[in-house]
């Protein structure tokens, strides 16, 4: 964990921001670092996202019919992604994002990306795959009345894709997408690695909810992308 120590240093070292603060992200950086090793250090680690979802693809789901939600899809990137990978004509992806960007501004350790980024001025992605499915609007007003209203489970596996960078966004979605995480749901995290944030989020939601897991697979040297599968 030398890297985890270095960001920690650099972090304190060149910390602009108040120390309280500053604090707050030393502790969530150890413990992310020590449930790093309790957690994933042996897991298959990639180089690209693409692989990642490859690995999970075969290895997990069998490129069986899956449900691939996606929360933050900005461009469409990652979830065009997701249907090259996942090629079969049963799968559904439904991708959720306001368009309008992080709806509050994103603090890590040292810098702050405001509120606002990665807005495509209300855009939503044209794909040409008549499997997608887009969702525009906060989570928070959108999420609910989706599942409840015009989401038909088929006995597809679940797999979230958490992309929305917030801890606020992605503590709503997986308390919110609770009753759907049967056992054998996957999630993936593009942003593990951000203490604050998703990384907090999955550990609030795993002990509060008291569910069990098993880390799948993660790319970077450490962590960065991070793949789980519920295991009850
Ligand atoms: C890093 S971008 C997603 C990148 C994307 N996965 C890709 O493939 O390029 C984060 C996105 O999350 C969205 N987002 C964050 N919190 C949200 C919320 N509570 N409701 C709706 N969208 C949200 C933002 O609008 C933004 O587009």
């Amino acid at each position: 964990m030398g890297r985890t120590r270095d960001r920690l240093k650099k972090a304190i070292a060149q910390s602009r921001i108040p120390s309280s603060h500053g604090i707050r992200y030393a502790n969530e950086l150890l413990a992310l670092g020590a449930w790093f090793r309790e957690h994933a250090e042996g897991v298959p680690a990639f180089a690209r996202n693409r692989d990642l979802y490859a690995h999970v693809n075969e290895e997990v789901l069998g490129d069986a019919p899956i449900d691939l939600f996606e929360f933050g899809v900005r461009e469409g990137s990652t979830i065009s992604k997701w249907m090259e990978v996942n090629s079969n004509p049963a799968s559904r992806f439904f991708g959720f994002d306001s368009f309008e960007g992080l709806p509050e501004s994103w603090r890590g350790g040292v810098g702050e990306t405001p509120a606002g980024s990665f807005a495509t001025g209300g855009a939503v992605p044209r794909l040409d795959d008549e499997r997608v499915h887009f969702v525009a609007g906060l989570f928070q007003e959108t999420l609910s009345a989706f599942l409840t209203q015009d989401y038909r489970p088929t006995g597809n596996r679940r797999v979230l894709h958490c992309d929305a960078d917030l801890y606020s966004s992605t503590l709503f979605v997986l308390a919110t997408m609770h009753p759907w995480l049967d056992p054998g749901s996957v999630i993936v995290f593009d942003e593990f690695d951000s203490p604050l944030h998703e990384f907090r989020a999955f550990v609030d939601y795993t002990s509060s909810y008291r569910r069990r897991f098993r880390a799948i697979a993660r790319t970077g040297p450490l962590l960065a992308r991070l793949a789980v599968e519920i295991l009850e």
